[in-house]
């Protein structure tokens, strides 16, 4: 039995150990049923434009359609010495039909067959990562909702900033994810064009209606041009930036996590499920699913800097290099998913310490509210940053907060200080002074969650 394709032209069988390292059914096989409804597409196709007649069409449908279930139903099936996964679909069609097996690859290539399949993967994959993505937003918005009032410092420089809610906090790492869930679509909508019809570069010389092929596949458009066609990996570039930068938003959220979770912090609890202990330490609780989140990253990134690397130096057309690309768009789709899935069961998990984070978010970062206070009263914001300053030079050295001053103190630093002072300078005063839709402001933080609650409805529909 052959197990190449080329037979033909060639003295000699390949060696079988070069044979099998290049070989790609090993990770091809997932691409099975996407090959399979591109061959029962192109079947029709040659039947359309009178290239086989009815009851080859007919026969080339039912085996393909037989082999697609059992393949389906039986994932062991999909399995031999092929080459590759459209080598063993046509292997399977030629032991089955004999010549009627035989005439399915007119006028076809492996060159966008490869392509095509990827495609019509990722356009099948993609939506199932974008509602995972959705669903680990929900869990921030759960979390969000249920923050309430909450108060917590913010941090820059990762030193304590400012007061916020809690719940802005959490639909902070709500926003990067959504414009992920976009910018996946984004990817699908790339991936999404016909490649049939390229030929292996040239074109096809059949009469092929590619727009009806097109459209019995799902796909909205053609792709522009057959040598493009053959060596485009565009579109798996983009889906890889943007499993790339969605690990890195979630890698994001699971360092804050890690931190803010910890003793020192102890804003946040990690439920029991989703941290785990030391074998040696009775006292940890570690935060083992975040940190391989983060772990996780750079492999994502490095699948994007793989393929790219693949790309650059190719000339047009096809060339073997390409195969590389399913390597990362496999890995990098399987580590998204499940880092989605971890990090949803940790947000979910979360307890919010209240008392812990409330009064980490007082003290002296209220120092900008004190400088905003005498702002209100004439003085220039440099001049009032300088007092101010002043001011918390000498708490700082006293180890005292704001609310600890004495009236003849706020006095003392500047005769503006009025009585209303020490009600104008409290987190929860704080953060009910800013004034734009971004803001922490609680009416900003309700119309965000809500705004974000008619999303999720939505993607959800
Ligand atoms: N296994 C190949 C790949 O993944 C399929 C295309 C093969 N085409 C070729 N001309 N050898 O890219």
């Amino acid at each position: 039995m052959t197990t190449h394709l080329w037979s033909g032209r060639f003295d000699a069988p390949p060696d079988a150990l070069t044979f099998a390292w290049g070989s790609s059914f090993g990770f091809d096989r997932r691409l099975f049923e996407d090959d399979v409804i591109g061959s029962l597409a192109w079947a029709r196709g040659l039947k359309r434009a009178g290239v086989i007649d009815d009851d080859d069409a007919q026969r080339l449908e039912a085996a393909l359609t037989a082999i697609l279930e059992r393949g389906r139903a039986e994932p062991a099936f999909v399995d031999g010495p092929d080459e590759d996964v459209h080598s063993f679909v046509e292997r399977l069609l030629v032991e089955r039909l004999g010549d009627t097996g035989r005439r399915l690859h007119t006028g076809r290539s492996r060159n966008e067959q490869v392509s095509l399949d990827l495609r019509l993967y990722l356009m099948r994959r993609v939506p199932l990562l974008q509602r995972a993505v959705a669903a680990a937003i929900g869990a921030l918005y759960r979390q969000a909702l249920q923050a309430g009032d909450a108060l917590m410092p913010a941090f820059t420089h990762f030193r304590p900033a400012q007061p916020v809610l809690v719940a802005h906090f959490l639909l902070a790492h709500a926003a990067p994810l959504r414009r992920d869930y976009d910018r996946l679509a984004g990817a699908r909508r790339e991936a999404d064009a016909l490649t049939l019809g390229s030929g292996a570069i040239a074109g096809t010389s059949y009469d092929i209606d590619v727009e009806a092929l097109a459209r019995d596949l799902g796909f909205s458009r053609v792709v522009a041009n057959s040598i493009d066609a053959s060596s485009d990996r565009d579109f798996a570039v983009t889906f890889l930036y943007a499993c790339a930068l969605t690990m890195i938003h979630l890698s994001r959220l699971a360092e804050d996590l890690i931190i803010l979770c910890g003793d020192e912090h102890g804003y946040f609890d990690l439920s029991d499920a989703t941290s785990t202990g030391s074998s040696m330490m009775p006292q940890k609780k570690n935060p083992d699913p975040l940190e391989l989140v983060r772990g996780k990253t750079g492999r994502a990134i490095g699948q994007l800097t793989a393929l790219l690397t693949a790309l650059k130096g190719l000339p047009a057309g096809y060339n073997k290099d390409l195969q590389e690309d399913k390597h990362a768009v496999f890995d990098a789709e399987d580590t998204l998913a499940g880092c989605l899935m971890v990090t949803r069961a940790v947000v979910e998990g979360l307890t919010l310490n209240r008392a812990r984070a409330e009064a980490a978010a007082s003290g002296l970062l209220l120092a900008t509210d004190v400088a905003d206070y005498l702002v209100g009263r004439g003085v220039p914001f440099r001049r009032a940053h300088e007092i101010v300053g002043a001011l918390v030079r000498k708490l700082h050295t006293e180890g005292r907060a704001f609310q600890a001053l004495s009236a003849e103190e706020w006095h003392s630093a500047s005769d503006l200080f009025g009585a209303d002072v020490a009600d104008r300078v409290t987190p929860r005063a704080s953060v009910a002074a800013k004034r734009t839709p971004q803001s922490t402001a609680p009416d900003a933080v309700r119309d965000a969650l809500a705004d974000l609650g008619r999303w999720l409805a939505g993607v959800a529909g």
